[in-house]
């Protein structure tokens, strides 16, 4: 089964072409990181209006790269939420045209699914895992048993991961999206230099807090050893916070829940940092980590499509009722 998926959750405008035997043939991503970095942040309008500007292009660009018409094609899967509203709508009412127009089955695939599952693009992992999903949406712990067995173990009470670095970036001056920034000049810096708080709440939580560090951040920053310090030590010693809680606590809930596996997901799981720690302290709890590559870490369609040809292929798919939906549909 061959199944062309679309993303557009956020700020990526994204294709790719996911087939059962061959693999993955076409992936397409348009960031539109240059019409947000003047604002500091996703723009939701803008980002709606981006979508329709790049979904045509980006679709094509798949197909072309997957050399698959739409004949080739037997399924389409499209990301129905979490995200921002409107830039969802945009490839979900594009997925539903071309499921009318081409006669194909269509397949509504939630977000974090896609991000949890899309470590199968690169490797096999063994039922049951846990997963480590850190975005600039979210950061959560899920014990996944099976392609529709997705249970949630915790996740933040405020701040995500993600948005704690971008946040973090922005009153450091750094410029938007933060958290590359921050990886590129926390290498440089000393980690030890400055003690920032962890938020470990109870012992046994799989929750998580950050807007405590950032409050922390924000005094720093505005304290005479705040002002002196040099920018690599403080990015380097901010990470070190973020990194040693999702390390910590990832692998924690591993070894509480008796399984031997835990998969990185989301942005956040791009970070040079955390892949390090998680592959250090998970050598030494014996839990194989599982890291994706980069690129399949932060948005794409690669992800959407390969869920898509799971689900289809065992005969699950949407009506044209289809709707998308802001909120996510895992918590406590
Ligand atoms: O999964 P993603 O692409 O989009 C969401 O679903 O949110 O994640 C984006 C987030 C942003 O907050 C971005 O700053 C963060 O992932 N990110 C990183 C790194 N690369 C992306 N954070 C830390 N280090 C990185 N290398
Ligand atoms: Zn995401």
């Amino acid at each position: 089964m061959r199944v062309l998926g679309i993303e557009s959750s956020c700020d990526e405008t994204a294709a790719a072409v996911y087939d059962t035997s061959a693999g993955l043939l076409g992936n397409v991503v348009s960031s539109q990181v240059k019409v947000h970095a003047a604002y500091g942040g996703v723009v939701p309008e803008l980002a709606s209006r981006e979508h329709l500007r790049s979904v045509v292009p980006v679709v094509e660009k798949a197909l072309t790269d997957a050399a698959s018409g739409s004949d080739a094609i037997d399924g389409i899967a499209v990301t129905a939420g979490p995200g921002l509203i409107g830039s969802l709508l945009v490839g979900l009412c594009f997925a539903k045209s071309l499921s009318y127009a081409w006669g194909k089955p269509l397949c509504g695939v939630d977000h974090l699914e896609s991000h949890v599952y899309a470590v199968f693009l690169e490797s096999e992992v063994a039922f049951p895992y846990v997963a480590l999903l850190v975005s600039g949406g979210h950061t959560s712990l899920f014990r996944v048993a099976g392609w529709r067995e997705m249970k949630f173990l915790g996740g933040t009470l405020d701040d995500a991961a993600g948005e704690a670095f971008d946040k973090a970036a922005k009153m450091m001056g750094l410029g938007y999206p933060g958290g590359v920034v921050m990886d590129r000049l926390a290498r440089e810096g000393d980690a030890a230099r400055h003690r920032f708080p962890r938020a470990w709440l109870s012992h046994d939580s799989a929750d998580f807090s950050f807007s405590g560090l950032k409050t922390a951040l924000r005094t720093f920053l505005a304290s005479p050893e705040g002002s002196a310090a040099r920018v690599p030590d403080i990015a380097a010693s901010f990470q070190e916070a973020i990194v040693d809680v999702l390390a910590g606590k990832a692998l924690a809930t591993a070894r509480r829940e008796g399984i031997p596996r835990l998969v990185l997901s989301g942005g956040v799981s791009a970070n040079s940092r955390l892949r390090e720690l998680a592959r250090e302290r998970g050598a030494a709890a014996g839990v194989e980590v599982f890291l994706p590559s980069k690129s399949l870490c932060t948005d794409n369609a690669a992800m959407v499509a390969l869920l898509g040809e799971r689900r289809l292929s065992a005969g699950f798919s949407s009506g044209a009722e289809l709707n998308a939906y802001a909120a996510s549909r895992f918590s406590r």
